[in-house]
């Protein structure tokens, strides 16, 4: 039984050959905790959740039931991603719930970040124990705990368990595979396992997803407009030889005046954010090359509905957080 410190003589996982003896031990131990059981994972499609899927799809293959649950907060293409490499590739057991008009009917109107943030959090377990009570003789939850998880709980900056709430609503037993591993170790164990670069290098994004960058109350166009966007932004910025720990785009709610086709518009801008930093304690704004730019302003501008003009964010952290809510 593993514990929840990692022993001293641990070699820190960054070859393939320790990615593979990890996986085959973590196999053998998941084999003996699970038995014959059954295990559910919340599956977002972050590096995490992941790995965690891949090394249980190994060890005990159709006894997991995965649950992707798409709050339509997502970036473009997630979900299609989500279902590709583990429906399709893996032959996991994967249950796609769209539940975008629920999350979006809930926080029609809403405004205040900390309410949306409360609304979303709540809709995704809501959502997710409806599927588990409709699924018989589940006894384990996958979680994708990793090591500084564990450190910031003993350090009581957070809870540990990474979806908030959902252990003490369900009342299943955690399956943590990767929880004394460290952010790199997991990305070089997903390497091993054959997850694509595009999850396994994956930039970080938050639970809220869009919703924080969708500022105010959140309408479909303004989120659309983001979803587009933001998959231009990423597109020409990952052109770079070495990209910048996160760069996003934001869609506030507000409008400017702008001239298209010789008729004026009244539409919204889009602010990039590109950032640099160690520990997101402390944030350097990433100075992105003129053409990048440049290349940006030209695509969003023509390709993206209703977005007139681009703006760039050069705030470091502090005074300004990485989000805008
Ligand atoms: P801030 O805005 O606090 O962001 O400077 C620091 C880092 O945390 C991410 N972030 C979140 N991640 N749920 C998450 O899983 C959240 O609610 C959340 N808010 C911020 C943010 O993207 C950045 O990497």
């Amino acid at each position: 039984m593993q514990t929840d410190v990692r022993p001293a003589e641990m070699a820190r996982i960054n070859t393939p050959e320790l990615a593979n003896a990890f996986i085959e031990e973590q196999i053998k131990e998941l084999r003996k905790q699970i038995g014959d059981s059954k295990v559910l994972l919340a599956l977002s499609g972050g590096v995490d959740s992941s790995v965690v899927a891949a090394l249980l799809i190994k060890a005990v293959g159709k006894q997991l039931t995965c649950v992707h649950v798409n709050h339509g907060l997502l970036r473009k293409g997630e979900p299609e991603q989500v279902i590709k490499v583990f429906g399709k590739e893996l032959g996991a057991n994967l249950i796609y719930v769209d539940a975008t008009d629920r999350f979006l009917d809930k926080l029609a109107g809403v405004a205040d970040p900390e309410q949306k943030r409360k609304i979303i959090g709540k809709e995704f377990i809501d959502v997710f124990v409806e599927e588990a009570e409709k699924l018989e003789g589940i006894r384990f939850l996958g979680q994708g705990t990793i090591y500084p998880d564990i450190l910031e709980s003993l350090a009581g900056i957070k809870a540990h368990h990474n979806v908030g709430g959902l252990p003490e609503r369900l009342n299943f037993e955690l399956v943590e595979p990767v929880k004394l591993l460290y952010k790199d170790e997991v990305r070089v164990v997903g390497k091993a396992l054959g997850l694509p670069d595009s999850m396994v290098y994956r930039q970080p994004f938050p639970g809220p997803g869009l919703g924080v960058r969708c500022t105010g109350a959140i309408t479909r166009d303004r989120l659309e407009a983001l979803r587009e966007a933001d998959a231009i932004v990423r597109e020409e910025i990952e052109k770079l030889p070495e990209r910048p720990w996160q760069y996003f785009c934001v869609v506030p709610d507000f409008k400017t005046t702008g001239i298209r086709d010789g008729k004026r518009t009244f539409d919204w801008p889009c602010i990039v954010r590109a950032i640099q930093t160690v520990d997101v304690v402390e944030v350097s704004a990433v100075h992105l090359p003129y053409e990048v730019i440049d290349r940006i302003v030209s695509r969003v501008t023509s390709e993206v509905p209703h977005i007139s003009r681009v703006l760039v964010d050069f705030t470091p952290k502090p005074p300004a957080t990485v989000e805008y809510e």
